[in-house]
């Protein structure tokens, strides 16, 4: 079902100690305040357990960084949709830009992946996006065609409507250089038209579509204003819970 989201994606930051004062503070803003969005968390790995257990009544959906593509087995490192699922984790980031980066994640196996989480009835947030050369060459749309047509389209109806996307440049993740407000309009709008003429506008309609790259209190208003944006997924401006509420309230 759609519905506004921020997520925040603390990547490889803050010790133990740092990451539980965050989670308490984001706690205290939860409960003290009305928001018009969902607002989620991906941990590193090693606090999945203490963000459950510090969100024991769900205010706050606690998110892995990345999943294993396999169920279980001499996978050293890594960890399994039914690890996740066995603490009561809600879901798994899916290829975001950095596992692609220095991991040599592809679009397939973010299908695997997907299904794996769907198969357990948690949710993929997947993550996709054109880097600075295909942006300057004009292709960025083929790119993004390509990624969401491999990762997506050998799901059901039912399956990808259970699929949160997040559009990330990677031209403007952690660089400061946003995208604007209608060029992620653009983006979005095209997936999700996408997804209409595979399956049925009703079911585009159903989907999230969140942006992330460089979203910040003073951009997030305008950027989650725009039709087909869902909310944003978050990285820097995550770790400090003043930027984090504002980016928030942009909803
Ligand atoms: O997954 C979100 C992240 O890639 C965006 O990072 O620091 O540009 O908000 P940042």
């Amino acid at each position: 079902m759609r519905k506004n989201i921020v997520a925040g994606n603390w990547k490889m930051n803050l010790n133990y100690s740092e990451a539980k004062q965050l989670m308490l503070k984001l706690l205290e803003y939860k409960k003290n305040n009305k928001t018009n969005c969902e607002v989620w968390i991906a941990p590193p790995s090693l606090y999945l357990t203490t963000a459950k257990d510090t969100f024991d009544n769900g205010e706050i959906g606690v998110f892995s960084q990345d999943i294993s593509e396999f169920r279980s087995g001499a996978y050293t490192g890594e960890t399994s949709v039914e690890m996740i699922s066995s603490i009561g984790i809600n879901g798994s980031l899916v290829s975001h830009s950095e596992r692609r980066q220095f991991h040599g994640e592809t679009d397939s196996q973010a299908n695997v992946k997907i299904k794996n989480l769907l198969d357990k009835n948690l949710t993929p947030i997947y993550c996709n996006g054109e880097n600075l050369e295909q942006r300057k060459s004009g292709k960025y749309l083929d790119v993004v065609k390509n990624q969401t047509e491999t990762a997506l389209f050998n799901l059901s109806a039912d399956e990808i409507q259970k699929v949160v996307i997040a559009y990330e440049p990677v031209w403007a993740i952690g660089t400061g250089e946003t995208a604007s407000a209608d060029q992620a309009q653009e983006v979005h709008a095209f997936i999700r038209n996408l997804i209409a003429e595979k399956y049925e506008k009703e079911v585009a309609d159903e989907i999230s579509i969140l942006y992330g790259g460089s979203v910040k209190p003073d951009n997030a208003k305008e950027i989650f204003s725009k039709p087909d944006v869902d909310g944003g997924l978050i990285g820097g401006a995550a770790l400090k819970i003043e930027d984090f509420s504002k980016i928030i309230e942009g909803f």
